[in-house]
């Protein structure tokens, strides 16, 4: 970000005092206004909304989540302690496993039973790095010692719920039917039954699985499918699956980004059985990747991404941007999704979405699609979490991809290393909205001009959302300026502020980023104010600023 006058915004600094904004009355000059309309509820902020992704690749269950019950490492059952502390104090709400396009591949019944009998498969992803990448790694070999036993341990650890991928593409409806069976099927009942109980880390309780994905992507590496045959196969796998009582929430494989024709392909198939078809689909899910593209926009999967440490104020803006995108096609989805479902049963999951760059800052060649994870990747966050906090009413569930060592990660780890990146302080400052009513918002702010392609383009100056929950407010906010901070006026309705306790994700630039030698370089900062009347807030340039707000 060569073009940034740094400098010149730390020589202001001390006005922010190391990044912890103002706080003043309204007669302060400001330039932006942000108006909570604490009487317009949007909907109820589903905790799942904030949920993740877990999947056979690269180091994101070996290393990332499991050591091994004899490492060294500190653990659960074998499971990543430190990871497993981090997800509770996020209340990590959902995790979907075993992939993407692993799912595709996947057998279920390899990962269960003693696990040193377990099969070694090919990990679909091997190729995506082959020469480096050690012949005996787990990224190219699954060993399966990680399988449904050890990913359910993991949910009831962290507490959150499982959301588990079926295959589609390469194992018929029957399979997919004895996984249920294997997971849900009460003790004493089913020979499966026996088995989940026999297993590693056994259970005889069943463990009611409620969300299952019919296929991954089935537009591409499950199955390269027509919106038509897909429609085909989700009613056929959907028919007649036993519940046990479990109320199963089927999950859809979605379109890529703005893939309409995929939406009201698969539409307006199903609906040539009724509408009353649209009970059997709970989610639709909706896959929306940011790329860190350079000179605008481009659909080349491979030569379109950008470095995660090394980009100028274009790429800057243009990831963001592309982030930004979920706001248009979270509307135009659910526009065409009304057309044939016309009561909205079904709703919006965006079950993969966040950052991805080029190959180049993976802690190892092992590391398959691992990546560091900057502020600026930090900003994607906090604007995609608001963007599904301000369509509370259509958005049932999102996971970033994915939880540790793979694109847009939470964690990093490598052996006994492990950090938090900018991305989980998102999710740490962002929890106080789970479960709270999301309230309309109105943000006025100078854009942000730059250039893409050598043309003018421009970007929001401010954006966020605000939740309710009885006398708390929590707004949080984005201020993507890399120099300027924002004088904002904050008007809340009728309603009088309390105390304001303010928590602020500001970093030295977009490219900053935490290391395992400097864990701690990019943190939130905490600040209780106390305040009443109307507000007026500096929000520091590059930054994501939560406001808690308890009112009178
Ligand atoms: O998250 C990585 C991959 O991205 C997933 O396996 C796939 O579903 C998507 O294309």
């Amino acid at each position: 970000m060569g073009d940034f006058t740094r400098r010149q915004f730390l020589g202001s600094a001390v006005l922010v005092t190391a990044g912890l904004p103002l706080l003043a009355r309204s007669s302060r000059a400001t330039d932006s206004k942000i108006e909570i309309l604490l009487n317009e509820p949007i909907g109820t902020i589903n905790p799942n909304i904030y949920g993740h992704f877990v999947e056979h690749l690269g180091a994101v269950v070996y290393d990332g989540i499991w050591v091994g019950e004899n490492s060294k490492i500190p653990n659960y059952f074998g499971i990543r302690k430190d990871l497993v502390d981090a997800l509770k104090r996020i209340k990590a709400p959902v995790i979907r496993y075993p992939g993407g396009c692993f799912a595709d591949s996947y057998d279920w019944r390899d990962g269960i039973g003693d696990q040193a009998k377990r099969p070694r498969r090919t990990n679909f992803w091997q190729d995506i790095n082959p020469k480096e990448v050690p012949a005996n790694s787990t990224s190219r070999f699954e060993p399966n010692t990680f399988g449904t036993n050890e990913f359910i341990k993991f949910c009831q650890l962290t507490g959150a719920e499982p959301y588990l991928a079926a295959n589609l593409r390469s194992l018929p409806a029957q399979a997919f039917n004895e996984w249920v069976e294997y997971c849900n099927s009460p003790a004493g009942t089913t020979t499966y039954a026996e088995m989940r109980a026999k297993g590693n880390l056994g259970s005889e309780k069943p463990f009611n699985v409620s969300f299952w994905g019919i296929g991954n992507e089935t537009w591409g590496c499950g199955g390269n499918l027509t919106p038509d045959e897909y429609a085909q196969e989700f009613r056929r796998f959907t028919a007649a699956v036993a519940t046990y009582g479990v109320p199963l929430k089927f999950i859809g494989a979605g379109a890529e980004s703005y893939d309409m024709n995929w939406t009201r392909g698969f539409f307006s198939k199903m609906k040539e059985k009724g509408e009353s078809i649209f009970s059997k689909l709970y989610g639709w899910g909706i896959h929306h990747y940011s790329w860190n593209v350079s000179g605008g926009r481009t659909t080349d999967w491979v030569k379109g991404k950008g470095d995660a440490l090394k980009f100028d104020r274009e790429q800057y803006f243009e990831l963001l941007n592309q982030g930004n995108d979920l706001d248009d096609l979270i509307k135009k989805h659910w526009a065409i999704m009304g057309e044939y479902d016309t009561t909205h049963r079904a709703k919006i999951i965006v079950d993969e979405w966040g950052s991805w760059h080029a190959p180049g800052t993976e802690l190892k060649p092992e590391h398959l699609l691992g990546q560091q994870n900057t502020m600026r990747d930090a900003l994607l966050a906090s604007l995609s979490l608001d963007i599904f906090n301000r369509h509370a009413d259509k958005v049932m569930m999102a996971n970033i991809a994915q939880l540790v060592n793979c694109l847009q990660s939470l964690f990093l780890a490598d052996g006994d290393k492990f950090l938090l990146t900018p991305t989980y302080y998102v999710f740490e400052m962002f929890a106080s909205h789970i479960g709270a009513e999301s309230v309309r918002t109105v943000f006025s702010s100078p854009s942000i001009q730059y250039e893409r392609n050598s043309k003018p383009a421009s970007f929001w100056g401010l954006q966020g959302s605000a939740s309710r929950n009885g006398k708390e407010l929590t707004l949080t906010v984005t201020n993507p300026h890399p120099t300027e901070m924002r004088s904002t006026e904050i008007l809340l309705d009728k309603a009088k502020s309390r105390a304001i306790h303010a928590t602020v994700l500001f970093a030295k630039d977009g490219q900053s980023h935490n290391t395992f030698e400097n864990p701690s370089n990019v943190r939130p900062s905490e600040k209780p104010i106390k305040a009443d009347g109307s507000i007026v807030f500096n929000f520091s340039p590059t930054s994501v600023t939560k406001l808690s707000i308890t009112l009178v």
